[in-house]
Order: C-alpha cells, then structure tokens, then sequence
C-alpha cells in the first residue's frame, strides 16, 4: 500500500479511502501490447504504484497453464522484436523498472510476478490489486473463463489470495504499443482509461488496510468493440453474470475441406446458473451492445450442495457410509 500520511493529514476526507494501490499488471498478449502499455501509463498518472509484468510473447489460449523457462529468449525473439535472441528469461524495460517481461505462461507470470519480481521492486509492500488486459478480444462466458490466457493469469491471483480482475476488449486487433496513435479515440486510449476508472472505483470505496475482494472472489470485465470512427466511445458499466447467453464450441466436419471446424451455440450446461443473482443479465449478450459487462466470479468450485446431494448420495456403496448426514 502506497502510504500518504501527509497528504491524510491535510485532506482528512481522503485518510478513510485508499488513494494509490500497488497494482500488479499483466495479460496474455504480450508485455509490447498497445493495451497493456496505456493501461500501465493510465494507472500510473491516477498515483498507482504499477507493476507489469506479462509474458515475453503472445500467450492467447492458455487458460490457467503454469509453463515455466528452462532456457533463455530463443527465436524469434520478444513479441514484436521487443528483445533480442540470447537475452535472460526476463527482465525490464531499459528505462523503466516497473515494467518486465517473464517468458513464461500468463498465469506463471502472475505467480513470477507476485513471487520474485514484486520483492525486487516493492520490497515488502505487498500487491493490493491484479490487473490483467485489456485483452485483446472479448473473454466472455465460462467457457472463455477457463480457456484466455487473461482469465488464467487472474484466477491464478485469486487463488494466491491477491484481488484480481480481468478485462478484455471487443477490439482484436493484436498490435504493439509503438503503434498507438496517442489520440483519445485510440482503442488502447479508450479501454486504458475506461479500466483506470474501474480501478480508482474500487480504490475510492476500500479503506486503507481493507481488502479490495473477498478471498476467493475476481471479476471479469468485457469491454465492447471501440475504435476510431466508432460511435461506441463511453460504453456503461452494467453488473452481469457468467450465465445466460454464454457460449460453447460446436464442431463439424467441413464438407470441401474434410477438416473440423467450430461455430459458438448456447449449451445449457454452461449455462446453468445455480449462483450468484439469478435475475442479472448474461454477459455475452451485453457487451454484444456498446455495453461493459460487470461479472463477479468465485474460485470454489465445489457444486452446491443441494444440487450435489443427491448424486453424492448414490455413491455411498464406494464411500462405505453416508457422507451426508440426513
Ligand atoms: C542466460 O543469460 C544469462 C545472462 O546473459 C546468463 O548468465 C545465463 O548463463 C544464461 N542462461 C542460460 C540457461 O543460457
Ligand atoms: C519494510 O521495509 C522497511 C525498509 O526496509 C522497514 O523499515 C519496515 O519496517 C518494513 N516493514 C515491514 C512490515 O516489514
Ligand atoms: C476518461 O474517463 C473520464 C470519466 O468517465 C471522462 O470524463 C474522460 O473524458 C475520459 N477521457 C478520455 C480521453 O476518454
Ligand atoms: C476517485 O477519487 C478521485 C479523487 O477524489 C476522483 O478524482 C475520481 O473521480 C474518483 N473516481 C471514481 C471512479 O470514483
Ligand atoms: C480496432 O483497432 C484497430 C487498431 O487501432 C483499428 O484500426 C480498428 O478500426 C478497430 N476496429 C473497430 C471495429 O473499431
Ligand atoms: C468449409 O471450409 C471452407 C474453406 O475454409 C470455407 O470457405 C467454407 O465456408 C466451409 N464450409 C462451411 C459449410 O462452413
């Protein structure tokens, strides 16, 4: 926690919030994306204290995966000639310390991250917030959940205990932050301002010393698709869940082609909805609209026990008792 004891004395009315966070930034898309670098630059000019740290190259679609480094940076190199061939495993931005590399998987970067590099550069402060994005692309329903490298890099955080929230973007288009126009309509510009003001929400309503989360809890942030000449450019916030509309893969076989190939359906078992408020939108429908969807998750995925009981119950042979007691 970045401590201001000064600036709470002389404006009492901020000593009861906290007003910078030491915030811990990745992604899955590399540490040279255009969103990373204007979310690090947006949150930094709000008085965080930031730390990126992201995977040396693009890292879409590895889910929660945990791979680490054996050797240094091999061909072809750091994403977008970022660093060269040879160069270690990790390490930082020239000028900059607070931005790093690590050549890992996303969720082995956040673990990389909380566990050798934060030290190194908070020594013992510790990290009050996981930024993860803006992804580039929309990481929308539980299916997305499991699978974006995004969402992986932050349920790794939840699971440490450390708050985590994960945003992603309509706009896929993958480009480097050397290619921001740094005008307001830039989608960089206009997501890294949209998160930083997320971000300061949660930080003006926690106490100093409070968590941002509960244990256990992250949120999943869908911006939709912006960009110059887009009348999207101040998309609301809307609160949602996981569920309702949400999307799975169906395969067939391509007739020409003879290869699989997949299309999105609504299945219902991922969109059964036993928790969370019922009666929310889903969020795969809102951020279809120039709407930004809102979802909390929960990392215990334990199945109710209601719903579980009486499938438990016809394993009691294997068990050699009842587990549940009547
Ligand atoms: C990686 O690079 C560092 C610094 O250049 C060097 O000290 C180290 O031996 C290299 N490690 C491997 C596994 O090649
Ligand atoms: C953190 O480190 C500083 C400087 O090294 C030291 O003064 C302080 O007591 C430490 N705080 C805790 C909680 O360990
Ligand atoms: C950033 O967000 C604030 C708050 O909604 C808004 O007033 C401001 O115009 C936005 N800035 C840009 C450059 O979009
Ligand atoms: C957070 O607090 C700061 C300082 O009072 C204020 O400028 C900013 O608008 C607030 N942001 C949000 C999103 O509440
Ligand atoms: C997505 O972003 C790219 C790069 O800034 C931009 O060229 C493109 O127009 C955007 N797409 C849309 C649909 O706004
Ligand atoms: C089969 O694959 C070809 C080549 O990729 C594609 O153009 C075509 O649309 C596919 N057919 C169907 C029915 O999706």
């Amino acid at each position: 926690m970045v401590k201001f004891a000064l600036l709470a004395l002389v404006f009492p009315a901020l000593a009861s919030s906290v007003v910078g966070l030491n915030i811990l930034l990745g992604n899955d898309d590399s540490w040279a994306s255009a969103n990373i670098r204007a979310t690090f630059d947006g949150l930094t000019k709000r008085g965080h204290n930031v730390v990126l740290v992201a995977p040396l190259v693009q890292n879409s679609g590895q889910g929660g995966r945990v791979i680490l480094p054996t050797v240094n940076v091999t061909a072809p190199g750091g994403e977008f000639g970022s660093v060269p061939v040879g160069a270690p495993f990790f390490g930082h931005d020239a000028g900059n310390d607070h931005i790093w590399y690590f050549n890992g998987t996303p969720a082995a970067t956040t673990f990389f991250g909380l566990d050798v590099i934060v030290p190194q550069v908070l020594g013992n402060e510790t990290i009050d917030l996981v930024v993860n994005g803006p992804n580039e692309g929309a990481n929308l329903g539980p299916f997305l959940y499991t699978l974006s490298g995004t969402m992986g890099a932050t349920y790794a955080a939840v699971y440490k205990g450390v708050p985590g929230v994960a945003f992603s973007a309509g706009n896929s288009t993958h480009r480097s932050f050397t290619t921001n126009t740094g005008l307001a309509d830039d989608p960089a510009n206009i997501a890294a301002n949209l998160t930083a003001n997320f971000v300061d929400a949660l930080a003006n309503t926690t106490k100093e010393g409070e968590r941002i989360l509960p244990l256990g809890v992250g949120i999943n942030v869908n911006y939709p698709l912006f960009g110059p000449g887009n009348p999207c450019t101040a998309p609301p916030f809307i609160l949602t869940r996981f569920t309702g509309g949400a999307l799975v893969d169906k395969l067939s076989l391509n007739d020409t082609t003879g290869l699989p190939q997949s299309t999105n359906i609504q299945s219902p078992g991922v969109n059964t909805a036993f928790n969370g408020v019922k009666f929310l939108p889903g969020e795969t429908p809102v951020a279809a609209q120039c709407q930004t969807s809102v979802s909390f998750f929960g990392v215990d995925y334990d199945a109710p026990s209601g719903v579980a009981e009486p499938s438990q119950q016809k394993l009691n042979v294997l068990f050699g008792h009842s587990i549940i007691p009547s």
